[in-house]
């Protein structure tokens, strides 16, 4: 049987969301800003969606703005706030973060905006100090990574979010890869903004949202007919946006065993990996990491050469950031943390998920060993 082990990539819809789908495409098509019943059933399907979504986050619904993805809540964000601006002003993000956020920031510094990247340690983490140190007076918005997709860190998002709000600054994080396996409360995190994507909770593609607190002004990207309360106009995908709505529900109600199946899994593996030579495992341990992922950097290998080995076996995992392949530069991710070039280009992904099971992390260490294994 085929093992599939590249979860942060993209996650199977459940069946239960595919029969959803199936149902809403088949009855309740309408275009939800239609007055007549055909729309009405529409809407409705998207409102409860709105609040299953809200649910998960332990947020308001009508704080939620569905969107086609984490690409473009993340775009949102940070467009949706530096556009409010007349004049360049100040932001400050990671040098860990997703490329939907770095493109995003690097297309404002040539607009002329001052971007100030906080450094990473050897295990991925920010330091809050440095973003007390990094505020100005006209820093706007701050946007770290909740957790790292390549690396698996989680940031102390808390701690950071406290400082945002004592110095007044909107504070977004991209949370694509952890929403759904962490448990999240928008009532007590000190989160204005935040970026959610339903094909990594096991909803469909092409859909996701954007949490943003009632006070934030954003400027909406796409103009048309005003849809999500004027923040992103298009007609709403209702069939994905009621499966992502059902995924979220399904989540909440498995968040934690599975947050300790996972970590177990995940523990069981690093373990089993720790004495492959020159594998190293990247970024931080325990309860600072994503429950259901494992990355190494390997030094005499490509991760690429890794991934087509591991994947001649019937194992799918990943060379660093999936978003990002078809370029085999080392990750900036990797490098920012510390690692050589040829370190990080030997870097690998292994994202568990609600299949896996004790077997396919043994029979994942064990096909890893053979292909690492030096040869005479
Ligand atoms: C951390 C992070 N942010 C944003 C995205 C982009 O999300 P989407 O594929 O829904 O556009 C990804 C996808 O891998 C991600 O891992």
């Amino acid at each position: 049987m085929p093992i599939y082990l590249d979860h942060g990539a993209t996650t199977p819809t459940r069946p239960e969301v595919i029969a959803l789908i199936t149902e809403v495409m088949q009855s309740q098509w309408g275009n939800p800003s239609s007055l007549h019943t055909w729309g009405e059933r529409a809407a409705m399907s998207i409102e409860r969606a709105r609040l299953q979504v809200a649910d998960l986050l332990n947020a308001d619904a009508t704080n939620v703005i569905f969107t086609s993805g984490g690409t473009e809540s993340d775009n949102l964000a940070i467009f949706g706030i530096a556009r409010r601006y007349r004049v360049p002003q100040h932001m400050i993000t990671s040098a860990v973060e997703h490329s939907a956020i770095e493109q995003s920031v690097k297309l404002l510094e040539q607009a002329g905006w001052q971007i100030t990247r906080l450094p990473v340690n050897q295990q991925g983490s920010i330091e809050p100090a440095d973003l007390v140190k990094a505020l100005q007076p006209n820093t706007v918005l701050v946007s770290i990574i909740y957790g790292q997709n390549e690396v698996g860190t989680l940031q102390p998002i808390e701690k950071l979010g406290k400082i945002c709000r004592e110095a007044g600054v909107w504070f977004h994080t991209d949370a694509v890869q952890t929403v759904g396996r962490l448990p999240l409360d928008l009532q007590k995190l000190p989160v204005d903004l935040l970026s959610i994507s339903s094909h990594k909770l096991y909803g469909p593609q092409g859909v996701g949202a954007l949490f943003v607190r009632p006070e934030v002004e954003l400027v909406p990207l796409l103009m048309g007919g005003g849809q999500e309360n004027g923040m992103r106009s298009g007609t709403q995908p209702v069939a994905s946006i009621a499966g992502f709505g059902l995924a979220a529900q399904l989540a909440d109600r498995e968040l934690e065993t599975e947050f300790r199946r996972l970590s177990r899994l995940r523990d069981r593996l690093f373990t089993k990996l720790a004495d492959i030579p020159d594998l190293l495992p990247i970024g931080a341990s325990g309860a600072q990491r994503l429950p259901h992922h494992a990355s190494f950097c390997y030094s005499h290998l490509n991760g690429r050469q890794i991934v087509r080995a591991m994947n001649q076996a019937g194992i799918a995992i990943s060379a660093g950031s999936a978003c990002s392949s078809g370029a085999i530069l080392p990750s900036p991710v990797l490098l920012a943390m510390g690692f050589t070039e040829s370190q990080a280009l030997g870097a690998i992904r292994i994202t568990l998920g609600k299949a896996t099971t004790d077997r396919d992390i043994e029979f994942t260490a064990e096909t890893l060993k053979q292909i690492l294994k030096p040869k005479i």
